[in-house]
């Protein structure tokens, strides 16, 4: 590896070591803490190592017009800021990041904010985020000469895998929680060719034991505990900043789960502002479901200091997660932008769903928690009406058909979940109507619908 120019930091004690001496598990040898890349030639400000704002600006517009592989990729686009890979050639990409930006215009209308837009990573050629991330990572496995690579996954992350490395002529091993993901996710994972077991526990007993099988086996692990995924996962930031002419919106908000991409996200926008690319970070909140929300009391109660594990239930399962790893990171996004940690309902998550939906823009339910929460954060008079704000849409709408099916049929929720807010439930619902195949039939619908 390229250890001149990069090297990990542990972020509990501190401790730095080189890319090749981690150990499989990604946890610091003397406290068990993740690790994060750092690039020492950027810190020294005439060290020859630290980029040019200016010319790393030119540079990745220039490469949207050119016909290089890798210049296509939203991730190494950016590549001079994520110099992980001994070499570029061994990069794996699918074409991932380039990612729409939309804006939310009848969102913005009800909630009475100017600037309203949806970063929509669903959009990614496997429905998801993970694409950034799973390109870095996964290119770093490869060089490194490994056979195997594996992840614990509610779904979303082993699809990536799975596809990676099977573009990479690599194996792949899935633990995924049974039952407890959706059928889109699963059919990838099968599809790409990984070995999937389904075990009989969450997502975080899939991570548990997953960590013990790379301890003792030759496989590389690539859930978010691998600090590379967070450096491809960073890219959406560079998007942002790009797509905004460097000058970045008041407020990005974003899922949080296991904590990953709200940490990548935080440490893309701060290296931008630390080498001058931009002159300020955005504000970052993070939104949980309210039976998944470990860091909402971890921010809002201890201060970041230490979280405490729940047994966690919601049906976007994509954030069924009770032990979040990348905790500490993702508090520290959150307290150094100003941001909120808050938590929303099953009934929340699924209105801001099909609210969404109504404005052409499908996506997992983990992505509405984005919208529910912002509405929540507008009721509090936390987000101004001048202010410009992203939501990150992590998942594309068709990862889990079945979950919108059942809202739309009204099956969903149950009363208690619904209570208070049918109305709204009710507006917001699209059934599909069996119809005799007679013209008037069908006029008779789109009058009903009119009504
Ligand atoms: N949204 C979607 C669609 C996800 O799949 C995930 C995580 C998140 C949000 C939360 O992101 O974990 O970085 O905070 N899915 C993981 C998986 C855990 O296995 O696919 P996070």
């Amino acid at each position: 590896m390229n250890d001149n120019l990069h090297q990990l930091r542990c972020i509990g004690c501190g401790a730095r070591i080189s890319g090749t001496d981690a150990r499989p598990d990604f946890r610091c040898a003397s406290c068990g803490e993740l690790f994060e890349v750092e690039y020492p030639g950027w810190s020294a400000r005439q060290g020859h190592d630290r980029p040019n704002p200016g010319a790393l600006k030119w540079l990745w517009r220039e490469r949207r017009c050119s016909s290089e592989v890798l210049d296509h990729s939203g991730v190494w686009r950016f590549r001079e800021l994520l110099p992980i890979l001994d070499s570029f050639g061994n990069a794996v990409t699918l074409r991932e990041g380039n990612t729409p930006l939309y804006p939310l215009l009848r969102a913005s209308k009800a909630l009475g904010i100017d600037q309203l837009f949806a970063k929509h990573q669903g959009m990614n050629p496997t429905g998801s985020f993970k694409d950034t991330g799973m390109t870095a990572a996964l290119s770093v496995a490869k060089e490194r000469g490994y056979k195997w690579v594996a992840c614990a996954s509610t779904g979303n992350t082993s699809a990536s895998m799975a596809a990676y490395a099977a573009r990479a002529g690599l194996r792949s091993l899935v633990l995924i929680p049974d039952g407890k993901i959706a059928w889109g996710k699963l059919s990838q994972a099968m599809d790409y060719g990984a070995v999937t077991c389904q075990l009989k526990t969450d997502f975080d007993g899939c991570l548990r034991v997953l960590t013990q099988i790379v301890m003792e086996t030759p496989i590389y692990l690539l859930n978010s505990v691998n600090p590379y995924r967070l450096e491809g996962q960073k890219t959406p930031a560079f998007e942002i900043a790009e797509a905004f002419d460097w000058s970045v919106p008041d407020h990005l908000i974003v899922p949080g789960g296991n904590l990953g991409n709200s940490s990548a996200l935080g440490k893309g926008f701060r290296e931008l502002h630390e080498l001058g690319l931009v002159a300020r970070m955005p504000r970052i909140s993070v939104i949980q479901a309210a039976g998944a929300n470990p860091l909402v009391r971890c921010v809002n109660e201890l201060k970041g200091s230490s979280i405490e594990p729940v047994e966690a239930h919601t049906r976007a399962t994509a954030i069924r997660i009770g032990n979040p790893a990348s905790w500490r990171k993702a508090a520290r996004a959150i307290q150094e932008t100003g941001g909120w940690c808050l938590d929303v309902s099953e009934a929340e998550i699924a209105i801001a769903k099909a609210e969404l939906g109504s404005e052409g823009l499908g996506c997992e339910p983990a992505s509405a928690v984005t919208l529910a929460g912002l509405k929540k954060l507008r009721a509090e008079g936390k987000v101004g009406s001048g202010e410009t704000v992203v939501l990150v849409l992590t998942g594309h709408t068709l990862k889990d058909a079945d979950y919108t099916i059942d809202f739309h049929r009204g099956t969903l929720l149950k009363a208690e979940e619904r209570a208070g807010l049918e109305a709204e439930i009710n507006g917001l619902r699209r059934d599909a109507r069996v119809v005799e195949a007679t013209t008037s039939a069908v006029l008779a619908a789109i009058k009903d619908e009119m009504r």
